[in-house]
């Protein structure tokens, strides 16, 4: 059996405008998907996902009964999480031509899912690195990104970029522009994450944002702002010192980016009132900036604080489920003994 294991992410900067060419950083935090997969006798796989939905449940399909879930069972299954799972045995299964390799897998996550939190992408990337390696062939890790991200826009019906996988394999901080992807040296920016116990669409979401782009010019304007300022925020960083603790200029600068960033989203329509909310109660509390990360609709808000104080009061905000400190995670994908 092979454990593998990939960190979520937050965004700092550049969420939905990534998808139209625009760059992003996303950060890779302290929170793990884990998959172990099995090798099987036969064609089959057996997926067994505690984590990915509420009761948690095992799904066996492929051999005789046929290739994959059936379109009915798979959509409920992408719900659920587990149509992430079945694309990325299919990548591992084409990287290595073995079409008709079985697995037994399972699935263990402590990123809440569809949050913004990059449960998808850590999923599939644990999940094609452990079934090459259970096969004897691991990926390089260019190659898993690849895989990843194509796994994700399939899922997705070919609404993703490379980010969150990218992001997820290499952990760090990254940069993603187009096919551009790489990793970028930052301070240890102290994140502070509030969770509002929900999750969004990301595929409806996305398409929302493509219908107003496509629409009106100034929706389009604003995709086109979101990576002006993401841009800024890349000069700021390569002026920083990497790896210290941030001074406050430098926080009050990002956080001044991350509350633009949050607004211009929010006009897109991608927020939400309980997103807002906990924004409301992280600035409130003296956070430098505050944002709601991933997709949205729903989901985490990442803040910039190094104090208590926006914990406490994140806390005691009524929408916020749960509320946590994200260290940034310098390990990307990586085999768990
Ligand atoms: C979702 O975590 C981030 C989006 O930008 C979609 C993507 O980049 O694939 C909304």
């Amino acid at each position: 059996m092979t454990v593998s294991s990939a960190p979520g992410k937050v965004y700092l900067f550049g969420e939905h405008a990534v998808v139209y060419g625009e760059p992003a950083i996303p950060c890779a935090i302290e929170r793990r998907a884990t998959v172990s997969a099995e090798a099987r006798d036969d064609d089959r796989v057996r997926v067994t996902a505690p984590d990915l939905s509420l009761d948690g449940f095992t799904v066996e399909y492929g051999g005789d009964g046929g290739g994959r879930p059936d379109v009915n069972v798979a959509k409920g299954l992408v719900e659920a999480g587990i149509g992430y799972v079945d694309a990325a045995v299919e990548q591992a299964r084409d990287a290595l031509d073995r079409p008709n390799a079985g697995f037994d897998v399972t699935v263990e996550s402590d990123i809440p899912l569809g949050a913004g939190l990059g449960s998808s992408a850590a999923v599939v990337v644990a999940g094609i690195d452990a079934a090459t390696r259970e096969l004897g062939h691991p990926l390089d890790a260019a190659e898993l990104a690849d895989r990843a991200y194509r796994a994700e826009h399939e899922v997705q019906d070919g609404q993703a970029s490379r980010a969150d996988t990218f992001c997820c394999a290499m952990g760090g901080a990254v940069r993603v522009e187009g096919d551009d992807c790489r990793r970028i040296e930052t301070p240890n920016l102290p994140f502070v994450v509030g969770f509002d116990g929900g999750a969004g669409d990301t595929g409806k979401l996305v398409a929302g944002v493509r219908e107003l782009r496509e629409e009106y010019g100034f929706a389009a304007e604003t995709v086109e702002n979101i990576g002006d300022l993401v841009r800024r925020g890349e000069e700021i960083l390569a002026d920083a010192d990497p790896g210290d603790d941030p001074t406050a200029d430098l926080l009050s600068e990002l956080g001044l980016l991350m509350d633009f960033d949050h607004g211009l989203l929010e006009a897109l329509g991608v927020s939400s009132r309980t997103l807002d909310n906990m924004v409301w109660a992280a600035r409130e509390a003296g956070a430098h900036g505050a944002k709601l990360t991933g997709a949205g609709g729903g989901g985490c808000i990442v803040a910039l604080d190094a104090t208590r104080e926006t914990e406490t009061a994140l806390r005691y905000t009524a929408e916020c489920e749960d509320v946590f400190r994200a260290e940034l995670a310098h390990d990307g994908v990586r085999v768990e003994e």
